[in-house]
C-alpha cells in the first residue's frame, strides 16, 4: 500500500478490549457522537467486514474445527485484514467516511502475541506488509477485568474459539493491550469498563473532543 496512504488513518477508529467489556454499546455511541456532527460513518469489524473477510471469520472463531495452530491464526487475521483494508476501509476512507471498526491490528498483538506468544516482530512485519503506513488516528482500548468480562458475557449461549480460552489467557491479553497504550499514548486511550456506562461514554466523549477538537 502507497505510503500517501498514511494521512487517510486520520478519519480511521478502532475500539479494543477484551470480549464483554461493552465495545459493541460503546461503537454505537460514537458512531451517534461523530453523526450528530455530521459526518458520514462506515461502521465494520474485524475479523471480518467483507464477505470474504468474514469467510475467514467463521474459518478463524468456530469452534468445530480441527485445532487451528498459532501461525495459522495469525495469518488468517491478516488475510481476512487485506481483503477489508481494499475491498471495505480504504475506499470509506477516500471517499471521506469515517471507518470505526470494532477491532483491528492491536488485536493480533494482544491475542496472538501477547495472549499466544507469538513475536511481536512477525506481526509488525505483517502489519507493515497489508497496511503500509495506514495505521487508525484513535484507537479506544476499554480496559476492563476479566472477572467483569465473564459477568457481562454470562447470558450468551454461544461460544467461540477465543471465548473457551481461561483466565490466565486474558490476563496477557489485557495486559498486552495495557502495554500498547502505554507505548503509543498518543493513538491509544484507555477508557476503564468497569466506571457507569454513563462514565463510560463520558469519558469517550472527552477523547474524541480531544482527538477532533474541529468538531467540538
Ligand atoms: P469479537 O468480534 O466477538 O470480538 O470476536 C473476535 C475474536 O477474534 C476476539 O476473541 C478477538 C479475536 N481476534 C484476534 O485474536 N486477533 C485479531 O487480529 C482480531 C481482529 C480478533
Amino acid at each position: 500500500m502507497p505510503s500517501a496512504m498514511s494521512h487517510l488513518g486520520r478519519r480511521f477508529i478502532t475500539v479494543e478490549g477484551i470480549e464483554g467489556v461493552g465495545k459493541s454499546t460503546n461503537m454505537a455511541f460514537i458512531g451517534a457522537w461523530l453523526e450528530e456532527r455530521g459526518q458520514r460513518v462506515t461502521v465494520t469489524r474485524e475479523p471480518g467486514g467483507t464477505p470474504g473477510a468474514e469467510a475467514i471469520r467463521r474459518l478463524v472463531l468456530d469452534t468445530g474445527r480441527d485445532q487451528i495452530p498459532d501461525q495459522s491464526e495469525l495469518l488468517l487475521m491478516f488475510a481476512a485484514r487485506a481483503a477489508h483494508l481494499q475491498t471495505l476501509i480504504v475506499p470509506a476512507l477516500e471517499a471521506g467516511d469515517f471507518v470505526l471498526c470494532d477491532r483491528f491490528t492491536d488485536a493480533s498483538y494482544a491475542y496472538q502475541g501477547y495472549g499466544r506468544g507469538l513475536s511481536l516482530e512477525s506481526i509488525a512485519t505483517l502489519e507493515t506488509l497489508v497496511q503500509g503506513d495506514l495505521r487508525p488516528q484513535l484507537t479506544i482500548l476499554l480496559d476492563g477485568s476479566f472477572e467483569l468480562s465473564v459477568a457481562r458475557r454470562a447470558g450468551r449461549t454461544e461460544t467461540d474459539r477465543f471465548e473457551r480460552e481461561q483466565l490466565a489467557f486474558f490476563e496477557r491479553v489485557r495486559s498486552g493491550y495495557l502495554a500498547i497504550a502505554a507505548e503509543q499514548p498518543g493513538r491509544v486511550k484507555r477508557v476503564g469498563a468497569e466506571q457507569s456506562l454513563a462514565d463510560v461514554q463520558r469519558n469517550i466523549a472527552l477523547v474524541l473532543t480531544a482527538s477532533y477538537p474541529e468538531f467540538s
